[in-house]
């Protein structure tokens, strides 16, 4: 257990899909106790449902949570954060560390409800998080520069931990890694789809695209040291099969369609921030 976070008391606002799955990632990689993570909910069930799986402490109020951690999780959906940061506002004590999950919402706009010297950050996680093959996106203010050795120890046993300043950079993150899931889903619906229609079974069709699809990734990751492009030649012969389809894949500008695709994704991203 790092020595850095082991003593921390970290409390999540929503126990969502999100909390849930970093909750459980951290108790699997021992990265603190549950008896040092809290959580409150809206709706009561679901967070006695959650309380009872895990042994976290679930509290009555959003206001008894933030007296109690040291650092506050806003884990509720965008469009009910910044109504819920207004309400408990007074409640937040100098120097306390805030992570907000919400997509689309900037730094500033949540900084603006609250005492200047609380320290906030913004996370971008990635669905595979469930799975332990997620990434982990982050932004500090300024001001909050020292937070990266807390988000780090926080995050990198259950994550692939990136960096990424607010603006540009971290639309291209949300875009690439966050909504990147979806669009790899949808080439892999292509997959699947162009096998049935060469006589697969569905099931049989779904299975070889998701192996061909994580055998790649493996293999990327396995041999990392290698750069993409020599990967792609090594299953590439000259004239050869694989390069005829590779040809026509350049010449109908795939890549040219997929960027227009990541601009129109961060062109929506920076609308929702307003
Ligand atoms: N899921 C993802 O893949 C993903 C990816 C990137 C970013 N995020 C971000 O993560 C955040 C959470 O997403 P999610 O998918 O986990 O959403 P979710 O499953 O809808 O969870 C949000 C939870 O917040 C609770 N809640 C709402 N207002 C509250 C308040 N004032 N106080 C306490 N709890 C409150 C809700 O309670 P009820 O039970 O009453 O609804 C709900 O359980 C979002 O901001 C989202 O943008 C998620």
């Amino acid at each position: 257990m790092d020595p850095f976070v082991k003593n921390l008391k970290i409390g999540f606002l929503g126990a969502g899909n999100m909390t849930q799955t970093i909750v459980k990632g951290w108790l699997e990689q021992q990265v603190l106790p549950a008896n040092h993570v809290y959580c409150t909910n809206r709706s009561e069930a679901k967070l006695q449902k959650f309380v009872d799986q895990t042994g976290i402490n679930g509290m009555s109020s959003n206001e008894e949570l933030i007296d109690v951690c040291d650092v506050v999780i806003l884990a509720m959906k965008p469009q009910d954060l910044l109504l819920a940061v207004e309400e408990v506002q007074p409640c937040f004590k100098p120097d306390q560390v805030i992570l907000s999950l919400a997509a689309g919402i900037p730094i500033r706009a949540i900084q603006k409800n609250l005492n200047a010297s609380v320290r906030i950050a913004r996370l971008m996680p990635n669905t595979p998080l469930k799975i332990g093959e997620g990434v982990m996106g982050y932004a500090t203010s300024k001001e909050a520069e020292d937070l990266k050795a807390l988000i780090e120890s926080l995050f990198n046993p259950i994550a692939l931990t990136v960096e990424a300043n607010e603006g540009e950079t971290f639309e291209a993150l949300t875009v690439g890694a966050a909504s990147g899931v979806g669009f790899v889903f949808e080439l892999m619906i292509y997959w699947q789809e162009w096998l049935e229609e060469h006589n697969f079974e569905p099931q049989v069709a779904r299975e070889m695209t998701v192996q061909t699809f994580l055998g790649a990734a493996m293999l990327a990751q396995k041999e990392e040291s290698t750069q993409l492009e020599q990967l792609l030649a090594k299953v590439t012969s000259k004239k050869g099969v694989t390069a005829a389809g590779l040809q026509s894949m350049r010449e109908l500008e795939i890549e040219r369609g997929l960027r227009y695709s990541f601009e129109k994704a961060v062109m929506r991203d920076k609308e929702l921030a307003k």
